[in-house]
């Protein structure tokens, strides 16, 4: 019998180091971001293959606002465009997308685009791609706990993850960081309890199918024992199926 690769089902991307990428040309900050789109299209395409059936990725955080009012409106711009652009591209290819943040303080354009995005792509079913955007882990966490409060259920593990952002998907099993910085910058800190993490010195603009088989294959070597030992872990996976 061949051997089993374990693949992850559900991998989170934290897309840093577009700044660098545009500086190190001198290039306005914007425009690597534009090149960041680019990347995340490739590694869109990339996932079917791989047997990955869900992307999430960090495009704009709660944080993000602080920086620069020009940059932050290049961003808006930025998804604005690409989301028009690129509907007819995830229908062809199946793919699902998902907006996960707040949507109060976007503007009427942006939020109309997410909807319309959204509501276009809702019946595909290939790849769901979740893009974090105006996201932070605290504000889920926050925003989920308020929701139950006014509702009066009871606070606890079960409730609080079906109430959160994600709550559609699984958990991911890994998380990915580009522009060699090693934090979560507020991404996921819910769902990434037992996600395997990655962190390339690539810059996201750089970030490309090869690259990302060097992730999958780092974590096709890792052991996931979710507290248990690893003789455990061993003798549940060598026993024959069912
Ligand atoms: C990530 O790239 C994209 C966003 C945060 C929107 P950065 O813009 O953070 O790039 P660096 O980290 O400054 O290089
Ligand atoms: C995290 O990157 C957010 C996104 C990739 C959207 P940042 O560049 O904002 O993170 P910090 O500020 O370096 O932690
Ligand atoms: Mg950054």
């Amino acid at each position: 019998m061949a051997e089993q690769v374990s693949v992850p089902r559900h991998i989170a991307i934290v897309m840093d180091g577009n700044g660098r990428w545009a500086s190190k040309r001198f290039l306005p900050r914007v425009a690597g971001h534009k090149q960041g789109v680019d990347a995340l299209k490739r590694i869109v395409s990339a996932c079917p293959d791989r047997n990955i059936k869900i992307l999430t990725v960090f495009a704009f955080s709660s944080e993000n606002w602080n920086r620069p009012a020009e940059e932050v409106s290049g961003l808006m711009d930025i998804l604005a465009l690409a989301l028009s652009r690129e509907v007819p591209k995830l229908m062809r290819d199946g793919v699902r997308i998902h907006f996960v943040g707040a949507r109060d303080n976007l503007s009427a354009r942006v939020k109309k685009g997410l909807e319309e995005a959204e509501a276009a792509t809702a019946d595909n079913s290939i790849l769901t791609l979740n893009v974090c955007f105006n996201y932070g882990g605290r504000w889920d966490i926050a925003a989920a706990a308020a929701r139950l409060a006014a509702e009066g259920t009871s606070i606890t593990e079960a409730s609080l993850s079906a109430a959160l952002a994600l709550a559609h998907c699984a958990d991911p099993d890994l998380i990915i960081r580009t522009g060699n910085e090693k934090r979560l910058s507020n991404f996921l800190l819910w769902q990434a309890a037992y996600s395997e993490l990655y962190f390339s010195k690539l810059l996201w603009p750089d970030f490309d199918e090869a690259a990302l088989d060097a992730a999958l294959l780092e974590y096709a070597s890792r052991e996931r024992r979710f507290g248990k030992t690893s003789n455990q872990v061993v003798s549940v996976s060598a026993a024959p199926l069912p």
